[in-house]
């Protein structure tokens, strides 16, 4: 019998004996999947500080404990409903929204959910071996709990299917516990979710960069029609969060650590040499997962996208601030690439939603690289990082058939192969950061040399605290 005390929840899984049923079948499954894919060496003897989830309402929010990984306890919150709630956009606007999913969008509902709920485990599949690389107890104990967390986020989507999508939802639970990351045969449904992330450098970028991309996709579904997807959605963008939080301070303490050693080898030193990471290699890591999180966006014309928006199944970003909620008129102006040569095109608004998503997201990456070169201006160096054009590197959409460096200039085939490692990682600079990261750090306080300590420790402990601990 599986305990409602052990599954914190407001979805009244107590007296929900279907849900029951169908958890008391997966919740088995999914810890086995967990002590095989997720956090390598820290399932048995480690005791992690971690906050749990315990209600929605911030006071839920304080739990702060020493669990297990493998005995967190992973919950299942929707945020509170809003009285009333109407369909916001599309062409029911203005309806009351679905407590159940409507027969006619069954399918692309049940698709939307199972393409967010794959990234969940994917990315705790992708991140497992990051322990052992650690550059501190403090940040393995926040990649534990961006893992727990997207645990949770699984357990989310799970419970939509089980609850809202009858026997192909139970089916579907089922598979996203047998997809496996990188997998030849059964890969994650998404490419960036197939990358290995093998260092800590890749880590951050991954949480600034692509967690953001789950930021866009959950604010979008958020707007949804479907009640409980909206309500889902809403209370894990409150976890994504703190995992932004994670990749963009993890990547500011590197960029600050960096400048120290800059400035220590008289401003032109080799960073490298002293053992730190030079931000042509950051440049080439913001490179890297930018563009991959752009193509997780989908292709700039979809029909798809155009459908999703006119079922109401899903909305643009804070679609509140908009003027127009139906878009029948509406047109977009787009860079296009047709026949090899760039061209604007006017499309009708509709169809160019991903887009539209891909504004929306470019610009709250932006906002951070700024937020990275304050740390460069404070320590008096002229360069820059920044966003390359979102041409580059492209594996979806239009630019996918054509090669462009990060100004946007096309290229051919031979120039981009040329030159492809001037600005995306080289093996050679995946081989420096591991020889940097070779040796974990397990002791309290300490931090490994390429990244400066935290301005603060976690829930008002200080830095030094045992954030990890291997059990008495
Ligand atoms: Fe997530
Ligand atoms: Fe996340």
């Amino acid at each position: 019998m599986i305990s409602a005390e052990r599954i914190p929840n407001n979805v009244g899984l107590s007296s929900n004996k279907r849900l029951q049923r169908a958890l008391e079948h997966w919740q088995p499954k999914y810890i086995q999947w967990w002590k095989d894919m997720g956090p390598q060496g820290f399932q048995d003897y480690h005791q992690v500080y971690v906050r749990t989830a315990v209600s929605v309402d911030p006071s839920g929010w304080a739990h702060f404990e020493y669990v297990k990984l493998p005995e967190y306890r992973w919950g299942i919150f929707l945020a509170d409903p809003v009285h009333d709630r109407r369909i916001g956009f599309g062409d029911f606007m203005g309806n009351p929204v679905w407590q159940e999913v409507p027969g006619e969008f069954r399918n692309q509902l049940r698709r939307l959910v199972v393409t967010q709920g794959d990234t969940e485990p994917a990315s705790v599949e992708q991140q497992r071996w990051l322990g052992q690389r650690c550059p501190s107890l403090y940040d393995l104990r926040n990649l534990f709990q961006v893992n727990v967390e997207e645990g949770r986020h699984l357990w989310a989507m799970v419970y939509l299917l089980h609850s809202y999508f009858g026997r192909d939802g139970r089916d579907e639970a089922e598979e996203l516990l047998e997809r496996q990351s990188g997998n030849r045969d059964k890969p994650r449904i998404l490419d960036a979710f197939n990358e290995p992330i093998e260092n800590w450098l890749d880590f951050f970028m991954f949480t600034m960069f692509t967690d953001r991309d789950g930021k866009s996709q959950l604010l979008s579904l958020s707007e949804s029609s479907l009640d409980p997807l909206s309500r889902t959605t809403r209370f894990m963008l409150t976890e994504e969060a703190h995992h932004m939080f994670v990749g963009e301070t993890g990547i500011a303490r590197i960029l600050e650590r960096t400048c120290q050693l800059m400035r220590q080898a008289g401003f032109s030193g080799d960073v490298r040499k002293l053992g730190g990471i030079d931000l042509e290699t950051i440049q080439k890591f913001i490179n890297l997962w930018f563009s991959l999180s752009l193509d997780l966006h989908g292709n700039e014309v979809s029909t798809n996208a155009a459908s999703y928006f006119a079922n109401g199944l899903k909305g643009r970003a804070y679609e509140e601030k908009w003027d127009d909620h139906k878009v029948t008129e509406a047109m977009y102006d787009l860079e296009g690439l047709a026949d090899g040569k760039l061209e604007r095109r006017h499309i009708p608004m509709r169809t160019a939603m991903n887009e539209v998503l891909r504004d929306w997201y470019v610009g709250d990456c932006q906002a951070g690289v700024t937020r990275w070169n304050k740390i460069l201006e404070r320590h008096g160096f002229s360069e820059r990082l920044r966003l390359p054009d979102r041409k580059f590197n492209r594996g979806i959409g239009m630019f996918s058939a054509a090669h462009f460096d990060p100004e946007g200039h096309q290229l051919s085939d031979e120039d981009w192969n040329r030159r492809k490692h001037e600005w995306l990682p080289a093996p050679k600079d995946r081989e420096f950061l591991l020889s940097i990261m070779a040796e974990p750090v397990y002791e309290p306080g300490k931090f490994a040399n390429y990244i400066a300590p935290p301005q603060r420790g976690i829930k008002g402990q200080p830095i030094n605290f045992e954030y990890v601990r291997t059990e008495a």
